[in-house]
């Protein structure tokens, strides 16, 4: 079985080449090729752990992902999600290679970003606000970086240590500008995206332009909101990475239904559905559109599955023989 770190995911897949992995399984989820069981969860005392496997027909290729989220171990200058995620050969069940999850899962989270701002933004998209400075900002931002020609990024986050070493991790690659408030930066912005873990909403949504494209990354729980909304009444376009993830763990939209400005019938589609041309993506420079994603494990096994054949080409990786 071949192991391979974060270090060797980062220089074999870099975000921009994720993209089109993350696109292939987001059409084999709206096609109905990918099988991918709801996920599976263990509470213990300090955390939980969820189990996430899938098969890609399309792309034949099989993995589990786990992944635990432990909030206490940051105040141990630990890192709050540990992940791996094991690829096994669709031929014979074998375990194939052991990669590291969490970065990887920054990594698809970035690329399908990227994606359904390729599908949904305008195309002379300039400015971006960047809201929440996180793990996933850090991968978003190249993402979007590679499919529009991005020349300022304002950035938010209340946490001052994070904001700056956003600032310094991603300032060599495009303009940033910190901001200490979100009102005038999505004034100003022809995307938006939120990777936040607040419970509420962190930007007023009267204050978008027309033609601008949101992209939300967090809000995992009936009981999150980190869009409001005011955002989701503006935006003509509605779209998700699958309607079942959206209608059981998208707080944003479950919220919207339930305050009685918004259906589950007018989700306009699920971002696979578009790239196959059975639904529209954008249609005129006016449109608010909104991509709505609570992720869902098909990203990882694509964009695992490429990492193990980007890793058996280059000889990169550590095989350990499990006997
Ligand atoms: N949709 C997906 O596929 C997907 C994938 C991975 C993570 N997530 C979710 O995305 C969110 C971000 O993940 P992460 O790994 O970057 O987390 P993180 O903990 O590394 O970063 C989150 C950041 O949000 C900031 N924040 C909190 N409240 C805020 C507010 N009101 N305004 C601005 N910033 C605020 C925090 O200070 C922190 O820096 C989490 O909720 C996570 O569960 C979603």
């Amino acid at each position: 079985m071949l192991v391979i770190s974060k270090e060797e995911v980062k220089s074999l897949l870099p975000v921009a080449e994720a993209i089109s992995c993350v696109g292939k399984a987001y059409s084999e989820l709206s096609s109905g090729t990918a099988k991918v069981p709801d996920r599976l969860g263990i509470e213990t005392e300090k955390g939980i752990t969820l189990v996430m496997p899938g098969h890609l027909s399309v792309e034949d290729a099989l993995a589990v992902k786990i992944v635990s989220v432990f909030p206490e171990n940051q105040s141990k200058n630990k890192p709050a999600i540990y992940g791996a995620v094991t690829v096994l050969d669709p031929s014979d069940g074998r375990p194939l290679a052991l990669i590291e999850g969490a970065y990887l899962t920054a990594l698809r989270t970035g690329a399908s970003c990227g994606f359904a701002t390729g599908l949904l933004a305008r195309e002379d998209a300039k400015t971006l606000t960047m809201i929440g400075l996180g793990a996933q900002s850090r991968t978003i931002v190249p993402a979007v970086c590679a499919v529009r020609s991005i020349e300022k990024v304002y950035a938010y986050d209340p946490d001052g240590v994070v904001a700056e070493s956003f600032e310094t991790e991603m300032g060599g690659e495009v303009s940033v500008e910190l901001v200490d408030q979100t009102g005038t930066a999505v004034s100003e912005s022809d995307i938006v995206c939120t990777a936040t873990t607040s419970q509420q909403p962190v930007f007023d949504g009267a204050k978008l332009k027309a033609g601008t494209h949101v992209n939300g990354i967090g809000s995992f729980r009936p009981d999150m909101q980190e869009v409001d909304l005011e955002v989701i009444k503006r935006a003509s376009k509605v779209v998700v990475d699958t309607i079942s993830g959206a209608m059981s763990e998208a707080g944003d939209l479950i919220q919207a239904i339930d305050a009685g400005v918004f259906s589950e019938d007018e989700i306009h589609a699920e971002i696979g559905s578009i790239v196959s041309g059975e639904k529209v993506g954008r249609e005129n420079d006016g449109e608010i559109t909104f991509f709505k994603s609570v992720g869902n494990a098909a990203l990882d096994i694509a964009v695992a599955n490429e990492v193990l054949k980007r890793a058996l080409d280059r000889s990169v990786g550590t095989e350990v023989d499990l006997g």
